[in-house]
């Protein structure tokens, strides 16, 4: 419940909407009750075979006693003109009814869809401020039914709660009192049989809390399978993985399907159960009521056959109260997993009072620093390096030794586990963290681009860059001759993840949006290692340029482009090795680098 009202809580800015919506189900609910109790004098007016139906007004009763006087008023003129005044009546309340109902539905979405939308929202936010640790420890299909399937799924607990929660009470408050005034007896059994009804109804439903949770889960895994088919649809092919991957797919797909059967038995039991035991409620109620009429002639004809249709009637608000308590069920059950998200602790804190560094002036200093991904397997043991600046620092290493490791801790991608890490004497964790990644610059192995343009993918966000400057970078960058070379130039759309570009070209692209930030550190982690030896060439040159005047920090595959470094530090296994310039390296006895170098270049 406390979940549940967590979700109202966004509601709160949708008051106004939700204020006309709730009055126009009153509206809606009185209408709807005039309209079957209009029944009863036409049904009166089609009895009746003497010219006037007026009544002594005697009864003691409310309703029928205002009743009684709308009867005595439309009767006055003859059985004809009753007929017609009734026939007309019952025609305008039925059209208040629906008007009414149509435009209280739509205030009610008003209210669903921003409440969607806002949820939404704040999940996208939250998405963008995870840890990247959050993403690789979860299926990235958990998080897309969740921000799609879970996020709608909240909407029908909205209309459950300020609509059906509020309309049906009063509907089936305003029939009982209508069939009070015509038989407190007969009303009587309706009220023992109705609230058991209602009861089975919501046993069934209870189940349904813990199925759909189960089959939103499955629904994320088949969600995880698709997408990572489509990332990886040349590897699938390479390896012939279709069958395996089919195979996999079936599974899962087949698993949903009988999680959703089984769901499904449950939430279509409840309208069959409830319209039968509402038909034998029923029963009973004819069953009695004729008999009261037959025998002890206390009631009319026409009040017993009103009675009825209002006794029926009853069946619409109850049975949509009893499916209020699923329905909530179920928002309630995608609200935990949207607040799961919501509530994930963010592990990158923005300092509050952060220190704001505009510029590099000294040193990075990295202190006694141990880090780890999972608890007790150390990636990084008890480093300590000095990184001066406008020095060119390289890393090598064997894959896995921690080297992309170090890198993302220096941008405070991840927090250290112990010791730390300075830049210019300050706590990286005391600096703001738009200001550090303003001053670092990094260049992957894999570029990462999106479906957009390539001026957007080179400014990504940046505001006021002019035109000469975006094509100054980019011939820097290698990279302006061939962009002026696609269909639109500047405005050519490069397709998803930018796989209408090659490797090289993308890796330009990637350079020259560093280049146009013009960070002080850089950072290159294998920025060429899968590039072929002719655009290795361009974009090694690229990179030369966009060094120059930088303090850089380089991971090298391939050990001939970090000769000239101020500082080689090898790592192995988490530790540093040894390190050193080059020519100290190779001069300093049977080392790792030399082994390495050697094995390159022999
Ligand atoms: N997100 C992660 N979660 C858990 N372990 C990781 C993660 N990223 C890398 N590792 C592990 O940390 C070690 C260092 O990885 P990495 O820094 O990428 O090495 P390198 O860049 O030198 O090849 C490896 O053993 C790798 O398996
Ligand atoms: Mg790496």
């Amino acid at each position: 419940m406390k979940i549940y009202s967590r979700i109202l809580r966004y509601v709160v800015s949708y008051k106004k909407y939700l204020l006309v919506s709730i009055l126009l189900s009153i509206v809606f609910s009185v209408l709807s009750g005039i309209s079957i109790y209009l029944t009863i004098p036409l049904l009166k007016t089609l009895f009746l075979n003497n010219g006037s139906g007026s009544v002594p007004v005697t009864d003691e009763n409310f309703i029928r006693h205002s009743m009684q006087y709308f009867e005595t008023f439309i009767f006055s003129g003859g059985k004809g003109k009753a007929l017609m005044i009734i026939c007309v009546l019952i025609i305008v309340a039925y059209m208040l009814k629906n008007i009414t109902g149509f435009y209280q539905a739509l205030f009610m979405q008003k209210v669903e869809k921003g409440v969607v939308r806002d949820v939404r929202l704040a999940m996208y936010e939250k998405v963008n401020m995870l840890s990247l640790r959050y993403f690789t420890s979860e299926r990235s299909g958990n998080l897309i039914s969740r921000m799609t399937n879970d996020v709608n799924a909240i909407q029908a607990g909205i209309s459950a709660t300020f609509l059906n929660l509020l309309r049906e009470p009063l509907l089936i408050m305003i029939y009982l009192v209508l069939a009070i005034s015509l038989s407190w007896k007969m009303t009587l059994i309706a009220l023992i049989v109705f609230p058991f009804t209602v009861l089975v109804i919501v046993k069934i439903g209870s189940s349904l809390r813990r199925r759909s949770m189960k089959m939103q889960i499955k629904t994320g895994d088949i969600i995880s399978i698709i997408t990572e088919s489509i990332y990886g649809a040349k590897v699938i092919r390479a390896f012939n993985a279709q069958k395996f991957l089919h195979k996999l797919f079936r599974k899962e797909s087949d698993e949903l399907y009988f999680l959703t059967l089984q769901n499904v038995k449950a939430s279509e039991l409840a309208q069959p159960i409830t319209e039968f035991l509402t038909i034998v409620a029923g029963v009973m109620i004819i069953w009695f009521g004729g008999r009261e009429i037959l025998i002890s002639n206390t009631m009319q004809p026409e009040e017993f056959l009103g009675f009825l249709f209002i006794i029926f009637q009853l069946v619409v608000p109850i049975k949509n109260l009893g499916s209020v308590n699923n329905r909530i069920q179920e928002a309630s059950a995608s609200a935990e997993r949207l607040f799961d998200v919501l509530d994930h602790p963010i592990e990158i804190r923005d300092p509050e009072t952060g220190i704001n560094l505009n510029s590099f002036n000294e040193s990075i200093e990295i202190e006694n620093v141990n880090f780890e991904y999972e608890k007790n397997k150390p990636v990084l043991v008890n480093l300590n390096l000095t990184i001066k600046k406008s020095e060119l620092i390289a890393l090598v290493g064997p894959s896995g030794s921690g080297k992309s490791t170090f890198a993302d801790l220096i941008a405070r991608f991840y927090d250290v586990t112990s010791g730390q890490i300075k830049i210019d004497g300050n706590n990286i964790r005391s600096i703001k963290l738009d200001s550090i990644r303003k001053l670092i610059g990094i260049v992957q192995q894999e570029t990462i681009l999106f479906n957009d343009t390539i001026r957007n993918n080179i400014i990504f966000g940046l505001e006021d860059v002019t035109e000469e400057r975006l094509h100054e970078v980019c011939k820097s960058a290698n990279a302006y001759d061939f962009i002026m070379e696609t269909a639109n130039k500047f405005d050519t759309i490069i397709g998803e993840r930018g796989l209408k570009l090659s490797g090289g070209q993308r890796q330009r692209i990637s350079i020259a949006r560093t280049l146009l930030r013009n960070p002080q550190i850089l950072i290159l982690d294998e920025a060429t290692s899968s590039l072929d030896n002719e655009s290795e060439k361009i974009v090694q040159d690229a990179l030369n340029k966009l060094m120059q005047n930088r303090t850089s920090i380089v991971i090298a595959h391939r050990l001939s482009t970090i000769k000239d470094a101020d500082k080689i530090i090898v790592l192995d296994n988490g530790k540093i090795e040894i390190s050193g310039t080059h020519d100290q390296l190779m001069n300093s006895g049977d080392n790792i680098y030399r082994k390495l170098y050697n094995m390159q270049f022999k």
